[in-house]
């Protein structure tokens, strides 16, 4: 799987979270991450990894991207993309699967790459199956 395979809208969601992951404020993990989501109207958001020294109360970078999507008037993910290095693939930590899973659909593409590019495809329900979300809080 390579770039060149990537729509041009994907091609800006990876160019979004790599500027993004140079960003990141990761002294204590060391493991920059960066995210971006597509909005219904074609916009990219982009958020890091924050880090803090009291550990747990450090974000993820896809909750930045996520807030910074709502804060620009975004509702709706149509696609994102979640980069870090390492051998593994960096998916979405479960939290994250269900902070993504309030503007996203189980069939809403999340791609999965690293500095060099396009590691693995996933839909959000592959990675968070027989989620709950707002549809379920109607009666
Ligand atoms: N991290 C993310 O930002 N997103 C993920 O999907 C996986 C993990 C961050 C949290 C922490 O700052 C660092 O990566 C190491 O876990």
């Amino acid at each position: 799987m390579n770039v060149e395979k990537l729509t041009s809208a994907e091609k800006a969601l990876l160019e979004a979270a790599r500027d993004a992951q140079s960003r990141a404020y990761a002294p204590y993990s060391k493991f920059p991450v960066g995210a971006a989501v597509i909005d219904e109207n074609g916009r990219v958001h982009s958020g890091c990894n924050v880090e803090n020294a009291a550990y747990p109360m450090g974000d993820c970078a896809e909750t930045g991207a996520i807030a910074a999507m709502v804060l620009a008037g975004g509702r709706r993910i149509q696609s994102l993309l979640v980069m870090g290095e390492g051998k593994g693939l960096v998916t979405p930590c479960g939290g994250c699967r269900q902070k993504l899973r309030e503007f996203a659909s189980a069939d809403t593409p999340v791609l999965v790459a690293n500095r060099k590019g396009l590691r693995a495809r996933f839909t959000l329900g592959q990675l968070l199956p027989e989620s709950f979300g707002p549809e379920n809080l109607k009666p």
